[in-house]
């Protein structure tokens, strides 16, 4: 068994230039997932990694959280790897058998049943923002991410959280510099990526110190008032565990819903015939929804570190050594999925991982379901027209896969 030979795909698998240029390597992914499953990828300054493309061996290793940790590293970055010593691990970095336990504390707020006591608001703060574009109907032009995209997952987080209106853009701003780090538009005063999102990390924390301080004293029925309070057999658990819970909140649930709304609606313009079948028949929407999910396929990556050596397939994975699941190209399998490279609407059943698989599955899919869901089921009826208006500018990054720009030029019927 052998570590193989450095590919020219494989080095720019991870480059955020590669995703901002020219969106996922869908090529290089199906080639190494027919030659190269498992494939040893060596880098300039970033350290090298294995890359994981296939979906049987992303569900095997995310199955396994004691072999593969997540809390040595998130992601696999392209520069030299520092860490983040005085960042409380969050969540998504926790390995067993702590992170079972907190997830335990607040998973319930997350399932279907309580959401749907909530459904009712989320769909309020969903008409609003899509009424905003062209609510008596008519043709209009907008950026979608500025007007709807970016603005429903903020106002949804935030209102689950607790966090006052008037404090909305705050968190948008901030959560904009710490996953978009490394893109030129989130940068300033000549600061590094690196700076620039650690900066943005500290506001975060200084303000929900505040609002934790606040809804100590006055709890109400929302996330930062059931995170203040939270217990470990019958001890608070630690202030900095509580800013780790709202800091995970805001970040996972942000630029990811965010990311699939625009490149949901990017690829209806793409595909007007699945458009007007889903528009034809609104019953598909859920799995329309599930489809855009695994068509999109927001987060390009996550890491894992192994804890022991592990063979898979014909390579031998040595303790220590950095794996990269790659999400997208788990979602184009030919062995898991029929016509991987079609859109379809209708698509069942679709074992996609866009929400990753295992011990970390996303927390919010319910929250980002039910936020897609009621955002289309507002646009997509209602549109005569739709077309592109400007090029697509995509966000550099090696971990979200994001359209930062979106112009689109529509007809609308009046809303109802
Ligand atoms: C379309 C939107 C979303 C996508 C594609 C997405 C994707 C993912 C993925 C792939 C993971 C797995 C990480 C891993 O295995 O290491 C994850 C974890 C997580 N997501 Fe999401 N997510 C989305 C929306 C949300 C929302 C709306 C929230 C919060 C309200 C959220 C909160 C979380 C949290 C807390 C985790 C960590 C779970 C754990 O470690 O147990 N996500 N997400």
């Amino acid at each position: 068994m052998s570590k193989s030979a450095i590919t020219t795909e494989s080095l720019s698998l991870i480059h955020p230039d590669r995703y901002r240029n020219e969106g996922y390597p869908h090529d290089a992914w199906t080639r190494m997932r027919r030659e190269e499953p498992v494939s040893w990828c060596e880098q300039v300054d970033g350290i090298p990694f294995w890359a994981i493309t296939k979906h049987a061996d992303i569900t095997t290793i995310s199955k396994r959280p004691e072999q593969f940790v997540s809390g040595e590293r998130l992601f696999i970055s392209h520069e030299a790897e520092r860490k983040d010593d005085d960042i409380p691990p969050t969540l998504i970095q926790l390995d067993p058998p702590k992170h079972g336990i907190y997830r335990q504390l607040v998973s319930k707020r997350f399932t279907p049943r309580y959401l749907q006591r909530m459904s009712r608001d989320i769909e309020q703060i969903a008409k609003e923002i899509i009424d905003g574009m062209a609510s008596e109907g008519g043709e209009g032009e907008c950026d979608f991410v500025e007007e709807v995209a970016a603005t429903l997952p903020i106002a949804v987080i935030a209102w689950m959280m607790g966090v006052p209106r008037e404090d909305w853009k705050l968190i948008f701003d901030w959560t904009n510099r710490t996953i978009g780090a490394n893109d030129p538009d989130f940068q300033y005063d000549g600061k590094t990526a690196d700076v620039v999102g650690r900066e943005a990390i500290v506001e975060i924390f200084k303000y929900f110190n505040d609002l934790v301080a606040e809804k100590k004293k006055n709890p109400a029925d929302d996330l930062v008032s059931i995170f203040a309070n939270l217990e470990v057999d019958g001890e608070p658990i630690p202030h900095m565990d509580i800013m780790a819970w709202c800091l995970i909140i805001v970040v996972a649930g942000n630029e990811t819903t965010r990311n699939a709304t625009s490149g949901g609606l990017l690829t209806f313009i793409e595909h007007q015939d699945e458009l007007r079948k889903l528009q034809r028949d609104l019953s598909l929407m859920p799995s329309a929804v599930e489809e855009v999910v695994r068509w999109v396929t927001p987060l390009i990556h996550f890491a894992r570190t192994a804890t022991e050596d592990f063979e898979l397939r014909d390579k031998l994975i040595r303790a220590g050594d950095a794996v990269a699941l790659f999400y997208p190209s788990a979602n184009r399998d030919e062995e898991v999925f029929d016509d991987p490279f079609t859109f379809r609407v209708d698509r069942n059943p679709n074992p996609h991982l866009g929400f990753g698989i295992g011990e970390h599955f996303c927390l919010g899919a319910h929250v980002a379901r039910l936020e897609l869901e009621v955002a289309f089921r507002h646009l997509l009826p209602r549109i005569e027209e739709i077309e592109l208006a400007g090029p697509v500018d995509r966000l550099r990054s090696g971990l979200v896969g994001g359209v930062k720009h979106l112009p689109i030029r529509y007809k609308l019927r009046p809303a109802v």
